[in-house]
């Protein structure tokens, strides 16, 4: 008789402390979010020392509130995952002591994800995954075209030199007085501005897969300067739309190059700026035409959540990954790396 397997994970490698049960890889039971972006936003950013406080007083009461949620027990939990990184040190390590406590207490397993595997792993709550396949991973942090020829594995094929879409975004938000964090403000902003200024577009060497966003954003802030200078009006939801459409123009187009040149079967995006309403709508249009299948998933799995940690702990647990009791936060972790490792 087979028998439904459980997984807990645990995300609190940035502002969100959050703890997720998924069910047989992939169905989801119970989801809990505790955000702290209130506690950070007088600040225009995340303060890491805050975060970590934040978490510690959040963990006891999301984790309660996952087990009521799905009502399933600590017991019959089959392993606990938790991010082991990249992210914020201090953030980190609350995450992975709760794990750890709760996998030595109950003797369950333990099995470490790498943050960005979690993104990509949102979609697969949606929709089973077909090999090749790429993602385009646009969070925060990150801004990465990831190929992944088989489950667990992770070749990054394009990367940004310098800042992340996401932090772009937040950026330039502050340029503009927008509250942090700055994206959906700029999305919402776009969509009633027009895009009449005519910003740069980092396409770097050619067949190059990486990404650029420092000069766009210094050619925003810019741009308001010397307008300021000069006492004239430049409408912000002008601005707004012209750098959204510099960086969705940038994003889909090498997203779309990288699926034609890599043969795929699915493109997936990932992370934060997966929710923005422009790159949704530019690449739905681009692969319209194409038999390549789009997967985007819904806003609530497109930002930090605990879910898309334990779809990829899942996954990572029955490939026979297993963390020892020495797990602790590694901030830099690197996917491919992570992708390799034998245990
Ligand atoms: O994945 P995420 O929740 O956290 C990280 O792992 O970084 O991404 C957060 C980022 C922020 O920079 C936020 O401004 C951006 O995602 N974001 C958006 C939108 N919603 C969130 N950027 C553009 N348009 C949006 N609608
Ligand atoms: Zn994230």
């Amino acid at each position: 008789m087979s028998q439904d397997q459980y997984v807990l994970a645990i995300e609190t490698s940035c502002d969100e402390t959050a703890v997720a049960i998924v069910k047989n890889e992939c169905e989801l039971v119970a989801n809990v979010v505790a955000s702290q972006i209130e506690s950070h936003k007088r600040f225009g950013g995340v303060v890491p020392e805050i975060a970590s406080r934040h978490h510690i007083e959040q963990i006891t009461l999301t984790l309660e509130e996952a087990f009521t949620e799905s009502n399933i027990e600590l017991d019959r939990i089959d392993t606990i995952a938790v991010t082991e990184g990249p992210g914020l040190v201090g953030a980190l390590l609350v995450g992975v002591n709760a794990a750890k406590a709760l996998a030595f207490a109950k003797q369950k397993p333990l099995v470490g994800v790498h943050h960005i595997a979690g993104h990509i792993y949102a979609n697969r709550l949606e929709k089973e995954f077909e090999f090749p396949l790429l993602s385009l991973v646009v969070s925060g942090g990150h801004t990465e075209l990831i190929l992944m020829k088989e489950h667990g594995t992770f070749e990054v094929i394009g990367e940004t030199r310098d800042d992340a879409a996401g932090e772009a975004y937040d950026k330039v938000a502050r340029t503009l007085k927008l509250p942090y964090p700055g994206g959906p403000h700029i999305d919402k902003l776009a969509a009633e501005g027009e895009a009449n200024i005519d910003f740069p577009r980092a396409w770097l060497e050619d067949g190059s897969y990486d990404f650029s966003f420092s000069g766009l954003k210094s050619a925003v802030i810019n741009k308001l300067h010397n307008a300021k200078q000069k006492n004239e009006t430049l409408k912000p939801e002008d601005v707004a739309a012209s750098f959204q459409e510099s960086v969705v123009d940038v994003l889909s187009t090498k997203a779309y190059r990288a699926a034609k040149e890599y043969g795929v079967k699915q493109i997936i995006v990932a992370g934060g700026v997966a929710a923005n309403q422009g790159l949704r709508s530019a690449l739905h249009q681009k692969f319209a035409e194409e038999d390549i299948e789009l997967l985007i998933p819904p806003l609530h799995l497109c930002t930090d959540n605990a879910a898309m940690i334990a779809a990829a702990g899942a996954v990572a647990f029955n490939q026979g990954h297993r963390a020892g009791y020495n797990l602790n936060a590694n901030p830099a972790l690197s996917l491919e790396r992570y992708g390799q490792r034998k245990q």
